[in-house]
């Protein structure tokens, strides 16, 4: 694996002597922070090769579309925004580029070829390291390539990245997804999992903290099976997830550990402790609940019910004093009652959510949901989706109501975007709050009372 990245490094050295000062890349990043971070790592690689990066598309020499394909959404924008680089590329014989999940799709692929033969590169989730060699190829001989393959990529190390903030860094811990939760088609497009090995975790951490960095994200799509898989092949393994978040506490400079997203069903005591010793670790946590209905989490194999995700709940209040949880709720699940989207509702009223991401189910194809026959009207589904949505609004004053007069924790970012007098940061909690303060107190936690409810933000004083 060292030799595969060793060559990639020859092949960014190549372009790097080929590129003039002028070459600048735009990339666009869709879905989630998953991608965030793989985008991370072509902008790093695109970097050392000699590119600047833009927010000018027009302007670009070389193309990156990052896709995602978790809901239907996603590939409409894609689709649009290939229109708008085709007009580029005329003009400027631009180099176009996609990958990401969404090109681990057969049909995405064909539709590609047939409609988009314009675009120059295809890779997808286990290649993307290969992207200096694949540009190389197209650069120096104009051709078109198609690098997806379908097997498990390896993990890779030591490829460059070039990250987009100073103050909060993510970290992919793993890899890849066993669940196969009947709606969702991440397993089919990232493979099974696999996970990165501790100290590698560990290293890239402790210079994220030399860097200057106060807060770290652990990214997988089911953090709380890091090593799983590993530990089933070879049993002298001990090591897991809260074994990983106490390693990490550990680590000087770092100030503020969160992880997504977690599975409910793997959420084991050990983990827990974890987290109630852990003094870095947030004492919010994200518990996708997906849906309150037994009968609906069984058909999307989610492998809990409704009473066994508040037992858990409880458990992690009891033994937690002041934890709070955030979650995502799918509503228009095929065969969703309204006796089922009830049960969701009940839970979102006894869990109080600090925050809930909501979203309303999108077939995909190729997963098991797709092929059930009673699937819920467009029309029902967006009804459920506001009523969810009303409720989940109408507890944020009641919630926001218990910061008002309570000192907060804030780690602040940076300048608020609408206001560049004032400075914005989070709570512990991710609560945005906005502050008038000295700018001396960028990446640092700062004490700040909460003086007013916005809604969407608090307002603090000093
Ligand atoms: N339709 C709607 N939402 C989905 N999610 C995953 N797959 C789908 C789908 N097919 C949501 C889940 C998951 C989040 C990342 O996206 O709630 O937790
Ligand atoms: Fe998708 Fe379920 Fe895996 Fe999450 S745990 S990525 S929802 S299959």
């Amino acid at each position: 694996m060292e030799e595969e990245i060793n060559l990639q490094k020859k092949y960014i050295n190549k372009i790097k002597e080929l590129n003039n000062k002028e070459n600048k890349y735009y990339i666009l990043t869709m879905g989630c922070q998953l991608n965030e971070n793989d985008s991370e790592k072509i902008s790093g690689m695109l970097e050392d090769m000699g590119y600047n990066k833009i927010d000018k598309m027009e302007e670009a020499s070389l193309i990156v579309f990052n896709t995602c394909c978790i809901r239907e959404n996603a590939e409409d924008k894609l689709f649009g925004k290939l229109g708008e680089a085709k007009k580029i590329k005329e003009k400027k014989n631009t180099i176009i580029a996609i990958c990401g999940c969404m090109m681990q799709q057969k049909h995405i692929i064909e539709k590609i070829k047939k409609s988009y033969p314009y675009v120059d590169i295809i890779f997808g989730t286990h290649t993307l390291h290969k992207l200096p060699e694949d540009l190389y190829k197209v650069i120096l001989n104009s051709i078109k390539i198609n690098d997806v393959i379908d097997i498990d990529g390896k993990v890779y190390e030591g490829l460059p990245i070039s990250r987009n903030d100073t103050v909060k860094a993510s970290v992919t811990i793993m890899y890849g997804c066993d669940n196969f939760c009947s709606y969702c088609i991440v397993p089919y497009v990232r493979g099974r999992e696999r996970s990165r090995r501790p100290e590698d975790i560990i290293e890239e951490v402790t210079k994220l903290a030399k860097d200057g960095y106060k807060e770290i994200t652990l990214l997988g799509q089911n953090v709380n099976s890091y090593m799983n898989a590993e530990r089933k092949k070879d049993k002298s393994i001990q090591y897991g997830f809260a074994n990983l978040l106490r390693d990490i506490n550990k680590i000087e400079g770092i100030e503020r550990i969160r992880f997504i997203s977690p599975h409910p069903k793997d959420f084991t005591d050990d983990v827990i402790d974890a987290i109630k010793d852990c003094d870095k670790v947030c004492k919010i946590i994200h518990l996708p609940l997906q849906s309150g209905s037994t009968n609906v989490l069984k058909n999307m194999n989610r492998k809990y019910t409704k009473e066994s995700y508040l037992n858990l709940v409880n458990k992690i209040k009891n033994k937690i004093p002041y934890v709070t949880f955030s979650t995502d709720i799918i509503v228009g699940f095929p065969g969703e009652t309204q006796e089922d989207f009830e049960e969701t509702l009940d839970v979102v009223e006894k869990v109080k959510f600090e925050q809930v991401y909501m979203f309303i189910y999108s077939r995909r194809i190729g997963t098991s949901a797709d092929k059930m026959l009673n699937q819920i009207p467009e029309e029902i589904k967006h009804k459920r989706f506001d009523k969810l949505k009303t409720l989940v609004e109408s507890q944020i004053p009641e919630n926001n109501k218990k910061y008002i007069n309570t000192i907060q924790k804030v780690l602040i970012e940076g300048k608020s975007k609408n206001n560049e007098k004032m400075l914005t940061g989070r709570t512990e909690t991710n609560k945005v709050v906005v502050l008038d303060a000295d700018e001396k107190y960028i990446n640092k936690i700062i004490d700040v009372k909460i003086i007013e409810d916005c809604m969407w933000y608090l307002k603090g004083g000093r």
